[in-house]
């Protein structure tokens, strides 16, 4: 609910058509014919089709990050992040992409079952839409969760820029864990070249293993007011990974943050997503713990009380906080340097505005931190038919600050495709050879966290997106081949993936 106050809410067809001025485009079949409104009324094309449409328009914009920092970003309907695109799971969805960029764009739903040929994967599922082009995107939405959507196309360019949006599935059924009250989230690193860069996470934080901040490896940056124009990668440090500078919440750096408003006594859901491209975030709310509920969207089997949670690239989590002490309190990444170069928000319970707490605590010394085995997950994959197939990929690269990262010692397109059958069970073995956390994304299904580091979760997690460890870190995973097509399985760190740490998964109707 309140969630929307803070996204503004998904832009249904009739807002963006007086938005955007497209009335009387009669292309989509949705001008109504008389009625209460008169002649040329819009009918919801959820009444007539049983589909729930929404447009996106993708576009070059002028962002405030913050007071005196502005940039040039590229919106999905002017907003950064996108708007929040919220559905009951089984609804099918239609999205009409209208691409006003200059530039070639396409739109992955992250987290969603969708049929292959939605999934926004250029080359392989579909052709870039290009500068003026529209493509039409349509499937149910399914699984329930905090799902999310973004560019798939030069990520390390697009998303950058600010391509990323939620996208809320609601369960069809009962919600395991009720709430009074929830806002979603979205996290997000920016490199404008007018700030200090920050620690790149090298050691990633996720998998419980690894430690915090990681090493110093962006290089400090000089304090030149150059801007990042459309392409213009920060290029200081670390081979070519961005300096980052600046971390949003929700689009904003404090103090542009909107305030997080609660009453004593309610539970409030928080819908965390990391669309960072490089940094894992660790949240935490001073004075209350978080009970995470789910994982990548999915839901645990109990809620899990820790202190801060750890966020990768690309990952979900949602938690619940027992609004049981009145005041104003920081939420806030404790990773060292991020609240400060914005990443903080206000948590204001009512009637206690007005009251600043004190500055935020940096680190996560003493603190109990969220790591995968400690989480339950319930056991919700598609039932296999078919025999198990194992398959082991090592990741590596970034030797001696080289732009490469392989699995099994290749690069995309040279990598070996997982080849599988339709209802097969499919293992695979994610061992990390480099210096750098790798959080790896499974398309077109969830998979199950079997082990972290050679140790067995005894309920194994549900999710799309694993951190593996930098320095030998190791976690296998399992799914159904349920969804035939070709998928790609890859690094969600977008440099990464550029650099080549992605490999086909092929499941053959
Ligand atoms: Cu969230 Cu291939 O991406
Ligand atoms: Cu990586």
């Amino acid at each position: 609910m309140d969630g929307a106050a803070l996204m503004h809410g998904a832009v249904d067809r009739r807002a963006f058509i007086q938005r955007a001025g497209w009335v009387g485009l009669g292309a989509f079949g949705v001008i109504g014919h008389g009625g209460p409104l008169g002649l040329g009324a819009i009918r919801p094309a959820e009444a007539a089709a049983d589909v729930r449409e929404i447009l996106l328009e993708t576009r070059q914009v002028k962002w405030e990050l913050s007071p005196g920092r502005t940039i040039t970003a590229m919106a999905y309907n002017g907003r950064v992040p996108g708007p929040e695109i919220r559905v009951k799971e089984g609804e099918r969805l239609r999205v009409v992409l209208k691409n006003s960029l200059g530039e070639p764009t396409t739109i992955h739903w992250h987290g969603v079952d969708v049929p292959n040929s939605m999934d926004g994967v250029p080359g392989i599922t579909q052709k870039p839409v290009p500068p003026g082009g529209t493509f039409v995107y349509e499937f149910e939405a399914r699984p329930a969760g905090t799902r999310w959507y973004h560019t798939h196309f030069q990520e390390h360019r697009q998303m950058d820029l600010g391509l990323v949006a939620p996208l809320i599935i609601e369960p069809a059924g009962t919600e395991p864990f009720p709430f009074d009250r929830e806002y979603t989230l979205v996290l997000d690193d920016w490199a404008t070249g007018a700030g200090r860069a920050l620690p790149a996470t090298r050691e990633g934080t996720a998998g419980g293993r690894g430690e915090m901040g990681g090493m110093m490896g962006g290089g400090m940056m000089g304090g030149g007011m150059m801007g990042r124009g459309m392409g213009g990668m920060m290029g200081g440090g670390h081979h070519s990974t961005p300096a980052y500078d600046t971390m949003t919440i929700n689009g904003k750096a404090y103090p542009a943050t909107e305030p997080l408003r609660v009453r004593k006594g309610e539970r409030v859901r928080l819908r965390l997503i990391n669309a960072s491209a490089d940094h894992t975030h660790v949240i935490r709310l001073a004075g209350h713990q978080l009970r995470v509920t789910h994982t990548d969207g999915n839901p645990l089997v109990e809620a899990v009380a820790v202190d801060a949670v750890p966020i990768a690239p690309s990952e979900r989590y949602d938690v619940l906080v027992n609004a049981d002490r009145p005041g104003s309190w920081w939420l806030y990444c404790a990773q060292p340097g991020h609240a400060a170069a914005g990443e903080q928000a206000l948590l204001v319970y009512d009637g206690r505005e007005g009251h600043r707490p004190d500055a935020v605590t940096e680190g996560t010394a003493g603190l109990h931190l969220w790591h995968y085995s400690l989480g339950q997950g319930r056991d919700v994959l598609a039932p296999a038919s078919g025999t198990v197939r194992s398959f082991s990929q090592t990741l590596s690269g970034g030797m001696m600050g080289s732009d490469a990262w392989t699995i099994n010692g290749k690069q995309y397109p040279s990598t070996d495709p997982i080849a599988v059958k339709r209802g097969e069970r499919v293992r695979v073995r994610l061992g990390n050879m480099s210096m750098e956390a790798h959080p790896m994304h499974l398309h077109g299904q969830s998979f199950a966290v079997l082990a972290v580091s050679g140790q067995r979760l005894v309920h194994p997690l549900v999710k799309d997106s694993v951190d593996v460890e930098a320095h030998m870190g190791a976690v296998d995973i399992e799914f159904t081949a349920h969804n035939p097509g070709d998928w790609f399985f890859h690094c969600h760190k977008p440099m990464h993936m550029e650099g080549g740490m992605i490999a086909l998964v092929k499941i053959a109707g």
